[in-house]
């Protein structure tokens, strides 16, 4: 059976998996979702005669051969933001399985030990922290940090983790991870680079600097109809400001600020809001401009609820330094010197994990160049070179 897998031909069991009525996909993190995508991994790994270990970072890791030091890894997540394409995450996860089934078929036998990742919670859509289970696994989130995470449904992480039959207690640094010889992630292309230069696949060069930061924003509740301008403190009106001065900041220095997710308190229509908590996503060439850009931003927000008689408070949820992919030359050697290199400004697990062990990524072109949204694409024919360029870089390193 498996000498018919292509990575379409599974992206399309992947595709019946919790779709949206508007076919996006919002699979958090071990929720029913994202549960059965895990199921249908294991099964597909079981398939490939692969060892399944899943670990109490909730990452799972399916083996070819005995875990152990040294290990060449690759995979990606299988978690979505919400409303989510079908290709962000999967498509890596399908295209090592791929890689496997043709590796074994063609007599391949890996001289080092070998696993395919299905990371948890990349999107940070569930528990707020991009990366979750790759920072866990490679010691950049503590159990403490960790156990403190609250899931955007209310549950605590702990809680999470127990339902799913996971002990929160036994969260820590993976000694087969921080050991292992690399880490190869093969993702969609999350923008228009490789359509605009006609070819099907890139290697990353480099992951930008980004990060996200919470402002809460208190003001006072009140009546809609009866509370004159003059009296109120409504909080919304300084995150609107927050907003346009992002949109202002970014465009002044040539970066991008999104605020993309806005929680408003008590949320009547006829009421004037006693909490809004916005969220902000700033991403830049250096890390220096991102510092100053939010820095600009967390002013204008100051000034604008103190003007409102509103309090606010920044928090400073992820940070990701700018990140260069190590084996980005080793890759241009196996995949010949005129394969495209691309930056990205889109994070990664890869990028977790580019400072414990040398690490590279391969970008598949994506036609719409559309991304988080269910027009992200990519071609039959893509995925398959995306798959060929994977197999010939994981050939090597397994030698
Ligand atoms: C995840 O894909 C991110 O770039 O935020
Ligand atoms: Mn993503
Ligand atoms: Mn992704
Ligand atoms: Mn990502």
């Amino acid at each position: 059976m498996t000498t018919t897998w292509t990575a379409a031909s599974l992206l399309a069991e992947t595709a019946e998996i919790g779709r949206n009525e508007d076919g996006s996909y919002s699979r958090f993190c071990l929720r029913p979702e994202e549960v059965a995508l895990r199921e249908w991994f294991v099964a597909k790994a079981t398939e490939l005669g692969l060892a399944i270990v899943t670990d109490m970072n909730a990452n799972i890791w399916v083996w070819w051969g005995t875990p152990g030091p040294n290990a060449v890894l690759t995979g990606s997540h299988l978690d979505s933001v919400p409303g989510g394409g079908a290709y962000d995450g999967p498509l890596g996860v399908v295209s090592s399985l791929v890689a496997v089934a043709k590796m074994q078929q063609s007599g391949v036998m890996p001289s080092k030990p070998f696993a395919v990742i299905a990371m948890a919670d990349e999107e940070g859509a569930r528990f707020g922290m991009p990366c979750l289970g790759s920072r866990l696994a490679s010691g950049k989130l503590s159990k403490a940090d960790a156990h403190a995470l609250v899931a955007r449904d209310g549950q605590s992480l702990p809680d999470a983790w127990r339902e799913a039959g996971l002990d929160p207690d036994l969260i820590e640094p993976d000694d087969v991870l921080l050991q292992a010889a690399c880490f190869i992630e093969l993702h969609v292309e999350q923008g228009r680079g490789l359509a605009d230069l006609g070819h099907q696949v890139a290697i990353a060069t480099a992951v930008r600097p980004h990060g996200r930061w919470r402002a809460e924003f208190t003001g006072q509740g009140n009546h809609a109809g009866t509370t004159l301008i003059p009296d109120r403190h409504d909080p919304v009106i300084p995150v609107a400001q927050t907003v346009l001065a992002a949109r202002e900041a970014a465009e002044r220095e040539g970066c991008v600020a999104t605020v993309g997710r806005i929680n408003v308190e008590p949320g009547g229509t006829n009421v004037i809001a006693s909490v809004a908590t916005m969220w902000l996503d700033c991403r830049a060439e250096e890390s220096q401009t991102v510092t100053k850009v939010v820095e600009g931003i967390q002013q204008t927000s100051q000034a604008a609820a103190d003007k409102h008689g509103c309090q606010v408070v920044w928090t400073r949820e992820s940070w990701t330094d700018r990140t260069a992919f190590d084996l980005c030359a080793r890759m241009l050697e196996i995949l010949g010197t005129d394969t495209p290199q691309l930056s990205t400004g889109a994070g990664h697990d890869a990028a977790t994990l580019a400072t414990t062990m040398p690490t590279g990524m391969l970008f598949v072109r994506n036609p719409t160049g559309a991304s988080h949204c269910p027009a992200e694409s990519a071609s039959d024919a893509d995925c398959d070179a995306g798959v060929e360029a994977l197999q010939a870089v994981l050939e090597e390193l397994v030698q």
